[in-house]
């Protein structure tokens, strides 16, 4: 109705997320610099900036002691509408790395092994209280409040509980940027019914996929015997509406960079640097759940089965660097540089190598040039939320059309249809032939491929999804 949309602009919203837009760090003189966060997270709800203002909670990644420091902190965040949560750096530490990085996402991505501890868990549920305390005091008139991630779970019932004895009536939304895995995989967290809770307690919870969605419906009744019917959840009393909305880029960010003068020369530098071969591009954060080790066990495998391509073909595969301080993680780069190490050794030349391993973020405006003279694009998640390089390749084809490789374990694998090649990531040998058929393939099938998964992206924006689950959060309110 009218009344619904226009108290939906008039409500403020409040953004909750671990990290923020921005990363800050200390440099050798003392100053703070900020970069650019990386990751799917940032990526979508900076694409929403620009249709949607709100206030961005979130941890700042550090926590000076002095006054004069946090502020200087919070001033430079503030340009940017974002609001540092401070946290003491141990339990930071046990809440992202030992938490949220280590029992949590495996268990979110169907990796079996995990062994639950009560320190980090504490460490979990304090972080969730500390966020609830900032976010209470500051949505005092009535804010929509917009929870992200797993790192957060417990935050809607913190929330929930601290606004009602104040007599406020919240409106909590929560969106899952990961898979949400079957029952019986979840189980095997001890805590998993809290988590389940903290969920139920939002207004409405979003997932990137039907899938994930009805993972969500069936934990409520299976772990806490709530009642899922249609899109909705009853449990306790309260009615929690659940659905998939469908996140994006903000694909005019990459046509804007394209146009520029400087990448456009870096374009054509490129392009000169690789005139005689075919360039498959991978951009991953280095996670086991990228399939990394699948995707170079894929690709020499597929310079074994196809040696005439050997010499014509480079893999530009950039690894940014992520939770290094997880052992999982270093062990993963350690096997990931190796493997690159003995393929190149095996099928180098003097002048040739098969692989360019960047293990580095890089900045946009070289991922943009990289990303628009590729032939094809690599990407073997063996779970992956949504991935949204997939999107931001297809945003910077428009000119070489070229082919999506994509495993049917990433999210967007369920919207992108026929626009890509589909592969099962744990078949090597799938992979191998996926590559080899990519770039085969003539130029009318790669158009037709390339309209359609140009027309998805361009329609599910970043900007609709936040717009979309606004929406929805507002007349859950009503
Ligand atoms: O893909 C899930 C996710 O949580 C994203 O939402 C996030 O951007 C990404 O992982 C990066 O994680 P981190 O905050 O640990 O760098």
């Amino acid at each position: 109705s009218s009344s619904s949309s226009n108290s939906s602009t008039k409500r403020n919203l409040i953004v909750v997320s671990n990290r923020l837009p921005l990363s800050v760090k200390r440099s050798e003189d003392g100053s703070y610099l900020s970069s650019i966060s990386s990751g799917g997270l940032v990526t979508s709800l900076s694409g929403l900036t620009k249709t949607t203002s709100f206030q961005w909670f979130g941890w700042p990644g550090l926590n000076p002691k002095e006054p004069e420091e946090r502020e200087e902190i919070r001033r430079s965040l503030s340009a940017h509408n974002a609001v540092p949560v401070f946290l003491d750096e141990r339990l930071a530490q046990a809440h992202y790395n030992g938490f949220s990085n280590s029992i949590l996402w495996p268990i979110l991505h169907y990796q079996s092994g995990v062994t639950f501890d009560e320190e980090p868990w504490n460490a979990y549920k304090k972080v969730n209280e500390i966020f609830a305390d900032y976010i209470t005091e500051a949505a005092q008139n009535g804010e929509m409040i917009w929870v992200h991630d797993y790192h957060l779970m417990l935050l809607p019932q913190m929330l929930r509980e601290r606004m009602t004895r104040k007599g406020r009536s919240p409106c909590i939304g929560f969106s899952l940027h990961t898979p949400f895995p079957a029952a019986e995989a979840l189980r095997v967290l001890p805590v998993a019914r809290d988590l389940l809770q903290g969920m139920l307690s939002s207004t409405v919870v979003g997932f990137h996929t039907e899938d994930y969605r009805m993972n969500f419906a069936e934990s409520c009744h299976n772990l806490l015997g709530a009642k899922p019917q249609d899109h909705m959840i009853f449990f306790k009393d309260r009615l929690v509406r659940t659905g998939k909305f469908t996140v994006g880029i903000d694909p005019g960010k990459f046509t804007d960079t394209l146009k520029k003068d400087d990448v456009q020369d870096r374009i054509q530098q490129l392009g000169e640097r690789y005139k005689d071969v075919k360039v498959i591009l991978g951009v991953d954060r280095l996670d086991y759940i990228k399939g990394l080790t699948q995707k170079l066990h894929g690709y020499e495998q597929f310079l074994t089965e196809y040696p005439n391509w050997q010499g014509k073909i480079v893999l530009i595969q950039v690894a940014v660097p992520s939770r290094e301080d997880v052992k999982e993680y270093q062990d993963l780069e350690t096997q990931i540089s190796c493997q690159v190490g003995k393929i190149n050794g095996k099928f180098s030349h003097a002048d040739y190598a098969p692989i360019i391993y960047l293990h580095k973020s890089i900045p946009f405006s070289e991922l943009a040039a990289l990303y628009s003279i590729a032939d094809v694009c690599l990407l073997t998640s063996s779970r992956d939320g949504m991935n949204l390089v997939a999107f931001e390749y297809v945003a910077c084809q428009e000119q070489r059309n070229g082919v999506l490789v994509l495993s049917e374990f990433a999210g967007a694998s369920v919207f992108m249809g026929n626009g890509i090649i589909k592969f099962h990531p744990a078949n090597t040998k799938e992979i191998s032939q996926s590559i080899h058929k990519a770039l085969l393939m003539n130029k009318e099938e790669r158009k037709e491929r390339y309209g359609k998964l140009r027309r998805f992206i361009d329609e599910n924006t970043s900007a609709k999804w936040g717009h979309d689950f606004v929406e929805k959060l507002s007349a859950g309110a009503q």
